[in-house]
């Protein structure tokens, strides 16, 4: 991938201790990595406790955090998912999240191939 290589381990991180913060009993993360011709999509799907629609719209926002009562014992400033934003808008791609209360999420983002 053309990326800047600590950039993208900050993203990947994130994501990965995100899943398993805001996961359930029995918590399993999956990573997988698509070949899409001029873009590589990297997907974290989690089945989690999920977030619901309400919170999608700004979830990427610094400090926003879906429940503060329950974030609080968690832990977190609520900076992780808007720095991971920034660092893929920095590359020029996106990030997008799909997420079903209850469920889990999957947080999808692209980076262009190296040629
Ligand atoms: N995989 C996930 N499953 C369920 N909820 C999530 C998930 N990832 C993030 N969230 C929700 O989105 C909020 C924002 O996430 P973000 O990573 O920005 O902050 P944080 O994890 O609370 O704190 P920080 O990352 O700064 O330690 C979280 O507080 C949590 O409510
Ligand atoms: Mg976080």
């Amino acid at each position: 991938m053309k990326a800047d290589k600590e950039s993208v381990q900050k993203v990947i991180s994130n994501l990965l201790v995100n899943s398993i913060k805001y996961s359930r009993q029995t918590g399993e993360t999956k990573v997988s990595f698509y070949d899409m011709d001029e873009n590589i999509l990297v997907e974290v799907t989690d089945n989690g406790i999920g977030i619901s629609q309400e919170h999608i719209p700004r979830l990427f926002e610094r400090f926003y955090r879906v429940d503060r009562s329950r974030s609080r014992d968690i832990g977190g400033t609520g900076l992780g998912l808007s720095i991971v934003k920034h660092i893929i808008e920095a590359h020029n791609q996106t990030i997008n999240v799909r997420s079903t209360l209850g469920i889990g999420t999957t947080f999808g983002f692209t980076l262009s191939k190296a040629r």
